[in-house]
C-alpha cells in the first residue's frame, strides 16, 4: 500500500483491529497518527483500544458468523489480529477471496492461535531447536508421554491459552492429576488438549521483536530490535528490559531462528519471537505475529516503538529498529476486583526520574489484571529497572468512593 486516504471519507484507508486491549490501543494510536481510519473490535464495550479509535464494535471474534458479518459490513482494507481467539478460517476465506489483507497473513494467525500449529511448524517442518514435547488428549496419554521420554520437571499447558492460564510445572508423578485438572479449567476453549514440554533449564529468556517491512525496492526486509529480557511469574510477564546483554554468538543464533520462523509465516508486520538461552544454545519457545506484551518497554527505549513499527510495516512504510536508550517496564496490576477504579500515586510515580506511565483505561479491575505499565530509561539498565519497578509500586487502584 503506497497511498493513505482521508479518514471518514470515501478515500479512507481503513484498518480493523481484532482485539483492542492495551497492545491494540497503541497500534490504533500509531495508525491514527498516520491518518488511517480505525475500527476497534473487542469482546466487551469500552475496551482500551475502542477509546481511541474512530469506530468501536463489540462482537464475539471466535464466532465465524459474527466475524464475517462485521468484516463485510465495515469493509476494511486491512484486518489486524491482536488476539489469538479469532475464527481464523473466516480470515483465510476472506483473504483468499481478495476481500481483505490479513496481517501478517491469515495462515500465520491460524498457525499461532494454538500451541500445536506453531510448535509443529517450528520443530518438525523447520527443524528448529525446541523443548521436547508431546500433545495429549487424556490423563492417560499425559502419563505415558512423561514416562516415555519427557520426564521431570515438565510443563503442562492447554493448547489454547495465554498469559500462563492453566499452565503448571510439575516435579513428580503425584502432581500429574492436579496439573491435568488445572489445564482443563484454564484453557480458552475447553477441548481438552494439552502440550507437555520438557523443562528447559535456561539462563535467561528473551523476546526478539522481528519486523518484516518493505524496503526501498518494494521487497520485504527483516529487521531485528535489540533483545528484550523479561521476568515471568506464573507464566505472566511482570518486568522487561532492553537491551538484554548477550554474547554475539547467541544473538546471531537467535536472529537465525527468528528469521526462519518469520520467513515462513510471511506477510508484513512485527513478530514477538520468544526464545530461551543457555550459554550459546538457543531454543525456540513461541511466536506472536503481532506486538508482544514484553515489548511495551520499546515505548521508552526505541525511536519507533513496536506499535509504530507494526503500523508502518502494515502500511508498507520504512522502519527503523534503532535503540534510543536502555530502559525497562514494570506491570501495574489491579490489586482489587472492582469497576471504575481510581488510581492513586500517579504523581508520586512520575516524580521518579526518567519515568513514564501508561494506564490502559480498562473498565473493570481484577487483582491480577494488568491495568497499566511503568516505563523508565537510563544508560544504566539496573537503574532503569529499579525506577520502573518503583514507579509501578507507587500506583494503586482503589474502589471509587
Ligand atoms: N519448556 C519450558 N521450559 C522452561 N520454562 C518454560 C517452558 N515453557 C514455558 N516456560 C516458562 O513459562 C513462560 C510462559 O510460557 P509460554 O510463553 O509458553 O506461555 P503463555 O501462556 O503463552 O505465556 P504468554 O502469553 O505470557 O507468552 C515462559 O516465558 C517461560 O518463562
Ligand atoms: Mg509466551
Amino acid at each position: 500500500m503506497t497511498a493513505i486516504g482521508t479518514p471518514l471519507s470515501p478515500s479512507a484507508t481503513k484498518v480493523m483491529l481484532l482485539g483492542s486491549g492495551e497492545l491494540g490501543k497503541e497500534v490504533l494510536i500509531a495508525l491514527q497518527r498516520l491518518g488511517v481510519e480505525t475500527i476497534a473490535v473487542d469482546r466487551y464495550a469500552n475496551a482500551p483500544g475502542q477509546q481511541v479509535a474512530h469506530h468501536a464494535r463489540t462482537i464475539t471474534m471466535s464466532d465465524p458468523a459474527q466475524l464475517k458479518a462485521l468484516i463485510e459490513a465495515e469493509q476494511p482494507d486491512i484486518v489486524v489480529p491482536e488476539i489469538e481467539a479469532i475464527a481464523t478460517p473466516v480470515l483465510e476465506a476472506l483473504e483468499a477471496a481478495g476481500v481483505v489483507r490479513v496481517i501478517p497473513t491469515a495462515r500465520a494467525a491460524r498457525l499461532t492461535m494454538d500451541r500445536e500449529g506453531i510448535r509443529r511448524l517450528a520443530a518438525e517442518t523447520l527443524g528448529l531447536p525446541t523443548s521436547p514435547y508431546e500433545f495429549c488428549d487424556s490423563l492417560a496419554e499425559l502419563r505415558a508421554a512423561i514416562d516415555n521420554g519427557i520426564g521431570y520437571p515438565c510443563i503442562i499447558k492447554p493448547v489454547m491459552s495465554s498469559s500462563g492460564m492453566g499452565q503448571s510445572k510439575i516435579d513428580d508423578p503425584q502432581d500429574i492429576q492436579a496439573a491435568w485438572d488445572y489445564a482443563m479449567t484454564g484453557g480458552r476453549v475447553s477441548h481438552g488438549r494439552i502440550i507437555v514440554e520438557g523443562f528447559v533449564d535456561f539462563d535467561y529468556e528473551i523476546t526478539l521483536l522481528t519486523v518484516r517491512a518493505l524496503g526501498a525496492d518494494g521487497q520485504v526486509e527483516t529487521h531485528f530490535c535489540e533483545p528484550i529480557g523479561h521476568a515471568q511469574v506464573d507464566g505472566d510477564y511482570v518486568e522487561s528490559w532492553q537491551p538484554h546483554p548477550m554474547p554475539a554468538s547467541a544473538l546471531q543464533k537467535s536472529q537465525e531462528v527468528a528469521r526462519a520462523v518469520t520467513d515462513n509465516l510471511g506477510g508484513q508486520g512485527i513478530f514477538g519471537v520468544e526464545l530461551f538461552i543457555k550459554g550459546d544454545q538457543v531454543w525456540f519457545s513461541e511466536v506472536s505475529p503481532r506486538p508482544h506484551d514484553t515489548g511495551m518497554v520499546t515505548m521508552i527505549t526505541q525511536w519507533q516503538n513496536e506499535f509504530e513499527l507494526h503500523a508502518r510495516a502494515i502500511l508498507g512504510l520504512p522502519v527503523s529498529t534503532a535503540l534510543k536508550s536502555p530502559g525497562a517496564s514494570a506491570v501495574i496490576y489491579g490489586g482489587v476486583d472492582a469497576n471504575d477504579v481510581v488510581f492513586e500515586g500517579v504523581s508520586k510515580a512520575l516524580h521518579i526520574p526518567q519515568t513514564e506511565l501508561r494506564l490502559f483505561g480498562k473498565p473493570e479491575s481484577f487483582t491480577k489484571r494488568r491495568m497499566g505499565v511503568a516505563l523508565a530509561y537510563d544508560h544504566d539498565l539496573d537503574v532503569a529497572r529499579e525506577h520502573a519497578k518503583a514507579a509501578a509500586q507507587c500506583v494503586k487502584a482503589r474502589v471509587p468512593k
